[in-house]
């Protein structure tokens, strides 16, 4: 499906009736990683997961893609979409999405499930890093990113050919210019730290044991500080645990739900 929000053509999946869930992929993803959860949840619920702006195949806009931005394309999606309130999944960059989503829309969610994802702000020597990635994306193109990234969603254990092909396949849509937009917008985020005390939805936080990307001692961190969170790390998982250990992580999901 697809919708033009605020003058941009999002690309999104949504299935089934219920509760409504929206899934935000990480980078430079897009929403095919969260397939097996629509597969898994729709009977049940409703399951929403869209391309975030210049990912996947939704459209690029030149400059920086910052969460805020993001946070409200997806608040003028679930108008357009009459959602109301969702329990609101957000994986890694996804994650930085959904804590400028919370910030600003408090409203409009019944939930939070924090993927593999982080608080704080990049450092100084970070942002720079991802500056300078994007400089090379515009001469060498966006395969500079997927060849870095794609090698790191799974665990080092997991020699499964197949999934990793689907991995660099969630990737290959993405344009220079929205994976550009994705590095400054990460490059230039606020640090949400400050912000972790106020949040008082229920909060499930998942985390791959082997997230080499984002250390699950990231996820420990929300847990501390988010009141009432619900942590949970899954064996044998790297940082893209949603379709690693899609059964665990469904079923982690589902028993959580109950309680929301
Ligand atoms: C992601 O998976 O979304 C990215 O690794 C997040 C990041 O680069 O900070």
């Amino acid at each position: 499906m697809q919708a033009t929000i605020n003058g941009v053509k999002l690309m999104y999946t949504d299935e089934g009736k219920g509760t409504p869930l929206v899934a935000l992929h990480g980078f430079p993803l897009s929403r095919g990683a969260w397939q097996k959860q629509v597969d898994a949840l729709k009977s049940s619920y409703r399951v929403i997961a869209p391309d975030l702006r210049g990912l996947g195949e939704s459209e690029a806009r030149p400059g920086a893609n910052t969460m805020s931005q993001m946070a409200d394309d997806l608040r003028a999606l679930m108008e357009h979409l009459n959602t109301g309130p969702v329990v609101l999944i957000g994986h890694s960059m996804g994650g930085y999405v959904t804590f400028a989503f919370a910030h600003k829309f408090p409203g409009m969610l019944r939930g939070l499930v924090l993927v593999g994802t982080k608080a704080g702000a990049d450092s100084a020597e970070a942002a720079a890093g991802r500056r300078a990635t994007a400089e090379k994306v515009k001469t060498e193109g966006a395969r500079v990113v997927v060849d870095a990234m794609a090698p790191k969603m799974l665990a080092a254990t997991n020699t499964d050919q197949a999934m990793a092909r689907s991995v660099r396949g969630f990737m290959e849509h993405s344009k220079p210019e929205g994976v550009i937009g994705s590095l400054l917008g990460m490059a230039e985020r606020a640090d949400s730290t400050p912000f972790l005390s106020q949040i008082n939805v229920p909060t499930l936080i998942i985390a791959g044991a082997d997230d080499t990307v984002m250390p699950p001692t990231e996820s420990e961190k929300l847990a501390t500080a988010i009141k009432g969170a619900r942590l949970e790390k899954i064996a044998n998982a790297g940082h893209l645990v949603a379709f690693e250990k899609a059964d665990e992580f469904n079923r982690v999901l589902l028993d959580w739900l109950k309680t929301v």
